[in-house]
């Protein structure tokens, strides 16, 4: 990859600050350390998945598959690569070890966890399924691997609603994500399904900053803007969108829609994505950075391609491995009964 290519692809960025921003002469410092990566990449058989909130320079640099969680997961099961580099967050690369026990996981993101993930731990499920017994407990695929191992179904944004709706028990204690939950509750009330849906209080600091106020403004200034949200967003937020996905589902619907401006309200990274994906569409409003997908840089990802310490490996006993495997293989199970995918 030339300097010159990487800047004509990532040259229309505006939103994200400096962060995501690309002069020529930034290109042409990015390069040597893509093109190193990309040549380790050959040599050891290795893959690197990136999730839509990186930075630009590493989805389009070095990214071999890039997406949602649930994109990501089944990207991870299909590829036939030895070693896989998850560049998002630590229990996205769980994901993949629990459903690839033989291959080798390898997370350059320094700062683990997330707000959302880190709001429960395995032993505050244990304690609440202990609470709530005739519940089936569903967990987001924002947890850790400890945490699915005590939950019954995983969900992601993207199959939330269609894994709900085909459990059959009508009580659903859903964790970590309170407004996620509340999102649920609503929505299935307006499919008209009998379900009682009790949630957990964590939240995601990126999703939380959104509000109606914003959303009030865009409408006043750009009276033909499309609003589109991530279902972490608070309900007033979600209620008052034109549409509400996770990420490759808004990236899909900006794609189609006719409407030539739009607010997204989700991290940066999937901003920067649909600048370069869609230069022709207008991103209206501002978006948030969450600090723990950009703590995946170039550098790093080279860095443990190159000398991977044993830290930089996803590491989880193979019980613990287990239990959270049948928590996703209910997710597919329950994902597939009505989209035959
Ligand atoms: P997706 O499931 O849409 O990839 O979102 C993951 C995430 O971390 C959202 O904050
Ligand atoms: Fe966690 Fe929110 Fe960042 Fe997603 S955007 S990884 S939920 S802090």
């Amino acid at each position: 990859m030339t300097a010159k290519q990487l800047y004509e692809t990532l040259k229309n960025i505006k939103l994200g600050g400096n962060v995501c921003q690309y002069s020529l002469r930034k290109c042409e410092e990015l390069v040597p350390l893509i093109n190193k990566i990309n040549d380790l990449k050959d040599e050891k058989n290795a893959v690197i998945l990136a999730h839509s909130y990186v930075s630009p320079e590493v989805i389009y640099g070095v990214g071999d598959f890039v997406g949602d969680s649930y994109k990501l997961s089944k990207d991870a099961m299909n590829t036939p690569a030895k070693i896989i580099v998850f560049a998002a967050v630590r229990f996205m690369g769980e994901t993949a070890q629990i459903l690839n026990p033989n291959k080798k996981v390898l997370i350059p993101g320094r700062l683990d966890g997330c707000t959302l993930a880190d709001s429960i731990n395995a032993q505050q499920v244990r304690d609440l399924r202990k609470q709530f017994p005739d519940y089936t407990f569903v967990c987001y695929v924002n947890t850790t691997a400890e945490v699915k191992a005590e939950c019954d179904v995983c969900v992601t944004s993207s199959n939330i609603y269609r894994v709900i709706e085909n459990i059959p028990n009508k009580k659903i204690y859903f964790l970590p994500d309170k407004f996620m939950g509340e999102n649920l509750r609503n929505e299935m009330k307006h499919r008209g399904l009998d379900k009682e849906i009790k949630y957990y209080s964590g939240v995601c600091y990126v999703h939380e900053e959104y509000d109606v106020e914003q959303i009030q403004k865009v409408r006043l200034e750009y009276p033909n803007a499309k609003i589109v949200s991530h279902p972490e967003c608070n309900s007033d937020v979600v209620k008052n969108s034109d549409f509400v996905g996770s990420t490759e589902q808004m990236l899909a619907y900006m794609r189609d829609e006719k409407s030539k401006e739009f607010l997204m309200l989700t991290e940066c990274g999937l901003s920067s994505r649909l600048q370069v994906e869609f230069p022709e569409k207008k991103l209206v409003g501002s978006c948030t950075m969450c600090r723990y997908m950009k703590s995946n840089t170039l550098e790093d990802i080279l860095r443990v391609l190159k000398n991977p310490l044993p830290q930089d490996y996803v590491n989880i006993s193979e019980e613990t491995r287990l239990k959270a495997l049948k928590c996703l293989e209910a997710m597919f199970h329950y994902a597939q009964i009505s989209s035959g995918n």
